[in-house]
């Protein structure tokens, strides 16, 4: 059908990328064949800054997903709706990890539909094992000198590990 789906965006500000955000990548790749990782320049959710830069963002999602076939990791400013258009992605793909997280996401999916209502929203359940896990826990974890390593992978404990050495 030449309406499918052929590329999908998985956004975030991925401060840093976490073994949560590697299986919703997966889960999205798996039921599209073209997966772009959009790494928001993102001022943070409370508008204090990251605590990695969008290049080093980039960068570490880019180690973190290498080898995985059809997924790529692009770096983006201002809307969701705009970068979507600008690489022909047809939909956005989000993972949800609990009903705290819908409520958020349901109020974007409806902003970016009133903005674009072909952009198509999907939304996969987050492994239980991740349940717990966010970007946030994991540099609280990091800043208190805890182990992250089952959280994130080897080039992300050694990026916190340096930032807040
Ligand atoms: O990792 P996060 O914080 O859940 O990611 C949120 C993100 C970056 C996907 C969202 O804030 C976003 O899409 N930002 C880009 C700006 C935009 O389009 N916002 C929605 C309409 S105001």
């Amino acid at each position: 059908m030449s309406d499918a789906i052929q590329h999908v965006l998985v956004p975030g500000t991925f401060d840093p990328i976490t073994y949560g955000h590697m299986d919703v990548v997966r889960r999205a790749r798996r039921i599209c064949p073209h997966v772009t990782v959009a790494v928001a320049e993102s001022l943070g959710k409370n508008g204090v800054g990251t605590t990695f830069s969008l290049e080093e963002r980039v960068a570490l999602a880019r180690e973190a997903l290498d080898g995985l076939d059809g997924v790529d990791v692009l770096p983006f400013t201002g809307l969701l709706v705009d970068f979507a258009r600008e690489v022909d992605a047809q939909g956005v793909v989000k993972g949800l990890r609990a009903m705290t997280d819908f409520e958020y996401e349901l109020q974007q999916a409806d902003l970016n539909y009133r903005l674009n209502p072909r952009l198509e929203s999907m939304f996969v359940m987050s492994a239980p094992e991740y349940g717990y896990l966010s970007s946030s826990v994991v540099r609280q974890l990091a800043s208190m000198g805890g182990d992250v390593s089952d959280f994130v992978p080897a080039c992300v404990t050694e990026a916190l590990h340096e930032r807040f050495m």
